[in-house]
Order: structure tokens, then C-alpha cells, then sequence
């Protein structure tokens, strides 16, 4: 497996930023998948940066969102749309070539059909950036997801639920939920990139990379991936060092 362990956060995000440029350059137009969440911020934020301290062609690159918040405003600050916009694409000019699930539909299924088939469309996705949830969940692919899912309309996990319940004021007869890449599709990235810091995530990190490759901890699928890169700090990586 290819595991990469820096020492402090400022090196993880450097790594992982130097990763999304990278991956940004490859000779076919590109489509990279991002994903939100408090791990991947700076990293999005010092991509620009460095980004606009060497700038090169990006005219061809696309940016897919791994996954979104439903029944909420794009606009709300907690919608992946809002944070991808914010701390990468707007900064880059990729607005064009910015693809996301919607957040409101009449019809949640066809959402679902249409956002993979434009991934499709695109080629499909080269480099997927993904975090990791506490209980072992990428995307909104929480345990239980079977390791066939393609694009769903998944639910919300409490802690998320009642931290956007409180932020918006949603109304608690609208299901919350998340529209998510499902496992089949992320496994289908020519390459992946996981990253995860902190201590809250060497449970995780342990469970993922030495426990059983099973849907009750969806990460562990990422054994089997012939491309995937491990990008842990010291922290989450302690219960494998
Ligand atoms: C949410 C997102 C995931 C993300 C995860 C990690 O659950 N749906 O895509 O990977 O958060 O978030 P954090 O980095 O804040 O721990």
C-alpha cells in the first residue's frame, strides 16, 4: 500500500495540495474530484496559492464534488458547493468546469442519473480526493453501503444533521441528506488520494487499512485500489506506525 506520514499539518497540506496540482497537470484534460469537510480546507486554499505563484494551463481541468448536502441552500455555508466555490474554484477561474450534485430536487433518483452521467461525460474522474468519516464513511457512503452503490440519495449522519439543523434552522420535516458518489463510482478514479488527520481518525485509519475489506467500514474497499495514496499526519496514523 502507499502510505505517506508527515509530521505536522502544514507538511499534510503541502503534500496534499502539491497532489491536486499534479494531478491538475496530467497530459489529458483532467477531472479532478474534490471533496469538504475541515481536512481538506487548507489544502484547497494553499492549492490556489501555490497555483497562482506558478500558474500553467488549467483551461482544460474540470472539478467534481464528491458529494453534497441535500435540502439546503447552495448558498449555506455548510453546502460542499459553497466551500468548493469559496476555497478553490472561484479563485481559479474554473467556474465553467465546476460540476455538483444539486442540493434541491423534485426528483432525487434522476439527480442522481444526471450528476453520473456528467461525470461520465467528462471522461470520468482521474484524481478523487477523498476524506474519511470518524466510523470509516467516504462521500456520504456510510457503513452498511453496499460496495455496488453508484450515485444515491444517502442519508445524513446525526452529528452532520443536527450541526446543519442548528446552522440553517432547516425545518425538521425536510430529510437532510447527501448526495453521494456511491463506492463503485469512487472506485472507478484512475487514482485516489485519502487523507485524514488527527487523532479522532486513527481508529479509523487502522480499521480501514488493516481490518477486514468489508461495507461495514466503506474505506476499507480502498485496499483493493490499484492507485490509491494514504496521506495521514502522525496523529491518525498512530495506531499503524
Ligand atoms: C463529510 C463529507 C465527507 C468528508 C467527511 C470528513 O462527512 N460528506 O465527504 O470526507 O465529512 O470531514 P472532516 O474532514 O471534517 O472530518
Amino acid at each position: 500500500m502507499n502510505i505517506t506520514i508527515v509530521n505536522s499539518e502544514a507538511e499534510f497540506d503541502h503534500l496534499a495540495a502539491q497532489r491536486i496540482l499534479a494531478g491538475m497537470q496530467s497530459s489529458r484534460p483532467a477531472v479532478i474530484g474534490l471533496s469538504t469537510g475541515r481536512t481538506t480546507a487548507n489544502m484547497h486554499r494553499l492549492a490556489v496559492e501555490l497555483y497562482l505563484r506558478h500558474p500553467f494551463d488549467i483551461s482544460g481541468v474540470s472539478i467534481v464534488g464528491l458529494d453534497e448536502v441535500t435540502n439546503v441552500s447552495r448558498d449555506y455555508s455548510g453546502a460542499c458547493y459553497a466551500m468548493l466555490k469559496s476555497q478553490f474554484v472561484d479563485a481559479l477561474g474554473l467556474g465553467d468546469r465546476f460540476f455538483m450534485p444539486p442540493t434541491m430536487s423534485d426528483d432525487f433518483d434522476i439527480a442522481c442519473m444526471d450528476y453520473e452521467a456528467a461525470i461520465e461525460a467528462l471522461g470520468g474522474i482521474d484524481l478523487q480526493i477523498l476524506g474519511l468519516g470518524k466510523n470509516g464513511h467516504i462521500g456520504f457512503n456510510q457503513p452498511g453501503t453496499p460496495f455496488e452503490s453508484r450515485v444515491w440519495h444517502s442519508r445524513m449522519d446525526d452529528e452532520l444533521e443536527a450541526r446543519i439543523r442548528l446552522e440553517t434552522g432547516a425545518s425538521a420535516d425536510r430529510p437532510l441528506g447527501g448526495l453521494t458518489l456511491g463506492i463503485r463510482n469512487i472506485m472507478h478514479s484512475r487514482k485516489i488520494l485519502l487523507v485524514a488527520k488527527g487523532a479522532e481518525k486513527a481508529e479509523a485509519v487502522r480499521m480501514m487499512l488493516h481490518g477486514p475489506v468489508t461495507p461495514s467500514m466503506p474505506a476499507s474497499v480502498l485496499q483493493l485500489h490499484p492507485f490509491c495514496e494514504f496521506l495521514f499526519d502522525v496523529e491518525a496514523a498512530k495506531f499503524i506506525l
